[in-house]
């Protein structure tokens, strides 16, 4: 059984006064008790980690995890302004997002280099996190599976059976800010064709494999989406900033 993951994205967003209240609100929340099998996840900016490790430290629920919303693929060197996996890890990150569309987009990120990015955390014990999906325009012109495929097959080519341990986050760009959710049925077919691709591969690896959805998630979408076969959880951007939006996704 794959356990639920969901997974706060802040982006470029948060300072210290208000991130203390989120952990505090969702702490609170969280401790007044949750579904089974759950996992929860907060990925602030680099800056902030230590601070948000030390405030889910001293949450008596424990239910938090840390994430980072990058890294760099390189070790250590001159590489000014990255990050390194072994810098996350000492941060008590357990998870790191790689090849969000954004950085994909804005930052010129290929199919090659989240794979390094995620070789990199993986070398570190840190889950990758890693996004594919469609442009409007992919999908508009009937090419989203074939544009998600690629993407895939990179991602297999490169990790082979390591891909076991990391999480996929199927996130159609036309879909993330824009309150454009897919529905759980388009949602769910993209997952089932990541899935059945990774089971030409390796049948373990497919069935092992959690597959996130995100793109405009809230909490009245989050049910009906969580609970199709292939959707295991959810990669949440602007409704994870209200902490009450994200635990009502949390528990949806
Ligand atoms: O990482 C999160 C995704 O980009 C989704 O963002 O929930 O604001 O659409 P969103």
């Amino acid at each position: 059984m794959r356990p639920l993951i969901v997974i706060a994205n802040w982006k470029l967003n948060g300072n210290l006064k208000s991130n203390q209240d989120w952990v505090q609100v969702v702490c609170r929340g969280m401790e007044k008790g949750m579904p089974a099998g759950r996992k929860y996840v907060v990925c602030p900016p680099f800056p902030y980690l230590a601070q948000c490790a030390d405030l889910i430290q001293n949450c008596s629920a424990a239910f938090l995890s840390l994430g980072a919303q990058d890294v760099s693929r390189h070790e250590t060197g001159a590489f000014t302004g990255e990050v390194s996996a072994a810098m996350l890890k000492e941060f008590a990150c357990a998870y790191v997002i790689v090849g969000h569309s954004e950085r994909r987009q804005m930052h010129g990120e290929s199919d090659g280099l989240i794979a390094e990015k995620a070789l990199q955390a993986l070398d570190h014990g840190v889950t990758p996190v890693i996004c594919v999906g469609e442009t409007a325009d992919e999908r508009n012109s009937g090419r989203e599976v074939e544009i998600v495929r690629s993407q895939v097959a990179k991602l297999v080519s490169v990790l082979q059976d390591r891909l076991a341990d990391c999480l996929i986050a199927y996130e159609p760009v036309w879909a993330i800010g824009t309150g454009k959710v897919a529905s759980a049925q388009v949602a769910q077919d993209m997952h089932r064709v990541i899935r059945l691709q990774l089971a030409e591969f390796d049948e373990d690896v497919a069935s092992h494999v959690g597959i996130l959805y995100g793109g405009s998630v809230k909490p009245d979408n989050a049910v009906e989406l969580f609970a199709m076969p292939d959707i295991d959880g959810g990669l949440i951007g602007g409704a994870s900033l209200d902490p009450q939006e994200f635990l009502a996704i949390c528990q949806a």
